[in-house]
């Protein structure tokens, strides 16, 4: 099905695999530039672009965000650390200019960390088109209070993710994790909430093998997942959220 309809950009997404390993070799002069400005050509929520992109190459700046990321060495070994804002400044700033007081809310706190991801997005796929090498970096919201003082964020803005990007080590794997069968995400006219589990069992299996083949130590997905969502994950993120100018009312 797929490979009777495929263009340029479908063959990069196709071939979509997160880098986490980086030759020294640096980028082209002006090669990120080129990335970041496709990238902003995104959708964004009611052309509000609640979003910054903050371009980290200082080493020194990039050891301490590896750190804050739980010690992400590609954060350190890339060639440009991104990180992608969700950014309600400016808007704060139009609604100034016309006398009004913005109402800060959850659908603010959403949309804006819709535009960083859905910009992050492009830039990945941007990035991937020219044979670089990305990893979205969720570690960013370990500590975003943090995050922000390091890039210097003001009130109103914070990291969503970064992405480590930079040549890969070597040549791309051509076999790429499996994804949850077609059938499972992809739902026609209505939801089908057929109970998931055999289908999820047998992903459990077909992931299984593929870090098998790698000779990989990750377990497969279902007892991960169970073992990371336990507990809440980030059970900081919504107070300091908040402390750095986000509502969820
Ligand atoms: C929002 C987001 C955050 C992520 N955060 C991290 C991260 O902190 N570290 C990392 O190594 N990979 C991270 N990833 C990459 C995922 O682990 C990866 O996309 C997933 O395992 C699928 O593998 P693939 O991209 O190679 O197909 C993140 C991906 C997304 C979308």
């Amino acid at each position: 099905m797929i490979e009777n309809f495929s263009t340029l950009v479908t063959e990069v997404q196709n071939r979509h695999v997160s880098v986490r390993r980086f030759s020294d070799k640096p980028l082209e002069d002006g090669m990120l530039d080129a990335i970041l400005n496709t990238a902003r050509r995104s959708p964004t929520s009611s052309n509000r672009q609640t979003y910054s992109i903050i371009v980290v190459r200082d080493l020194e700046t990039r050891k301490k965000l590896a750190v804050l990321a739980g010690n992400q060495q590609h954060i350190v070994d890339c060639q440009a650390f991104v990180a992608f804002c969700a950014d309600t400044t400016r808007v704060e700033a139009a609604c100034d200019m016309h006398g009004i007081t913005m109402v800060k809310g959850l659908e603010l706190t959403l949309v804006s960390s819709i535009d960083a991801a859905l910009v992050g997005m492009s830039t990945q796929t941007a990035a991937e088109s020219f044979g670089l090498g990305a990893v979205m970096i969720g570690g960013m919201r370990n500590h975003p209070k943090a995050a922000a003082e390091l890039l210097g964020l003001p009130s109103g803005v914070y990291v969503v993710f970064g992405m480590s990007i930079g040549w890969p080590e070597k040549e791309p794997p051509t076999i790429l994790k499996p994804r949850l069968p077609e059938e499972l995400v992809i739902h026609r006219e209505k939801y089908d909430a057929t109970d998931p589990r055999e289908k999820m069992a047998e992903y459990d299996r077909k992931l299984g093998e593929f870090y098998g083949a790698r000779n990989k130590s990750e377990s497969a997905w279902t007892a991960p997942i169970a073992g990371h969502l336990q507990n809440h994950p980030r059970p900081h993120l919504r107070g300091e959220l908040e402390d750095l100018g986000f509502s969820f009312e």
